[in-house]
């Protein structure tokens, strides 16, 4: 990957930056001239937050639940106090916690999914507004996934659903505030075993089968037949935070192989 300064002096807030999607996306950013503010429940975060500044970034790090409307508060309020201001927000938190056909749901599960997977970016973008309509502008990037279209997790899809209609919405509410609205439609991506499992139960037969089917699917959907890479997602999320995408909001980028969610 190429790096450049394009985040010189900005302040970026990545959530669910402890591993995976929102770690890559903290450690480029770093190399590219960020100040980050990272957050996480996972007490991970902080090893995270050193690498950012062995890359010579200012780290913030904010441990806390964004499932609740209290933790985002949390996050808005304490990179505005740090930093004094929110230029760009990446929501990131998020991922299926089961997966099964819908009718295995349990109503309990179909909650969780919508708490882990809509409500930190709803809350999110509501804690950071007002900083950014403060400043006359910013720029948030919704990490939603092609599963939109997918098997065996209706609950995710759901919620990812939802991201992608409040990418829409919210850009068109605030454009005029100078914030641009955007999200990527994550494939498939090849990640390390996750340190801070989704679902820390052991899967049984059935539950591997029906995972082994997502993933099939997931190579059949897409005209590339492949996972991604931590990167080809950082990439496509960088670029639609950066001023490079100066003119591009309110859309959904696909970034999955040809997948279209
Ligand atoms: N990995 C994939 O194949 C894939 C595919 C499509 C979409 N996505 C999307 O990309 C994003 C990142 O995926 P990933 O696989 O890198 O994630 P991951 O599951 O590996 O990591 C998620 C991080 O979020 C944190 N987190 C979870 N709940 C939280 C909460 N309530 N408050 C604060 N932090 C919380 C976790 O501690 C963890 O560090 C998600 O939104 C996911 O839906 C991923």
């Amino acid at each position: 990957m190429i790096h450049r300064d394009r985040f010189n002096n900005k302040v970026i807030v990545v959530t669910g930056a402890a591993q995976g999607i929102g770690r890559g996306v903290a450690l480029a950013a770093a190399q590219e001239g960020a100040q980050l503010v990272l957050a996480d429940r996972s007490p991970l975060v902080h090893e995270v937050a050193q690498e950012a500044v062995a890359h010579g970034a200012q780290v913030v790090v904010c441990e806390g639940d964004l499932e609740t409307w209290a933790g985002a508060q949390a996050l808005a309020a304490r990179a505005v106090e740090d930093f004094g201001r929110i230029d760009i927000l990446v929501n990131n938190v998020g991922g299926t916690i089961w997966v099964q056909p819908y009718q295995e749901y349990t109503p309990e599960q179909i909650e969780a999914e919508i708490r882990r997977s809509l409500f930190p970016t709803l809350w999110c973008c509501r804690a950071v507004l007002p900083a950014m309509i403060d400043a006359g502008g910013g720029a948030i990037v919704n990490v939603s996934s092609v599963a939109t279209r997918g098997i065996y997790r209706i609950p995710y899809s759901a919620a990812k659903g939802g991201i992608n209609a409040l990418t829409a919405s919210l850009a068109f509410e605030h454009a005029e505030h100078g914030i641009r609205v955007n999200a990527v439609a994550t494939g498939g991506t090849e990640a390390p075993p996750r340190k801070v499992p989704r679902n820390p139960a052991p899967l049984s037969a059935r539950e591997q089968a029906w995972y082994q089917s997502i993933v099939d699917q997931t190579r059949a959907s897409s005209p590339m037949h492949r996972y991604g890479s931590i990167d080809e997602q950082v990439g496509a999320i960088l670029f639609l935070a950066s001023s490079e995408a100066s003119y591009i909001t309110g859309s959904v980028l696909p970034v999955g192989g040809g997948d279209q969610g």
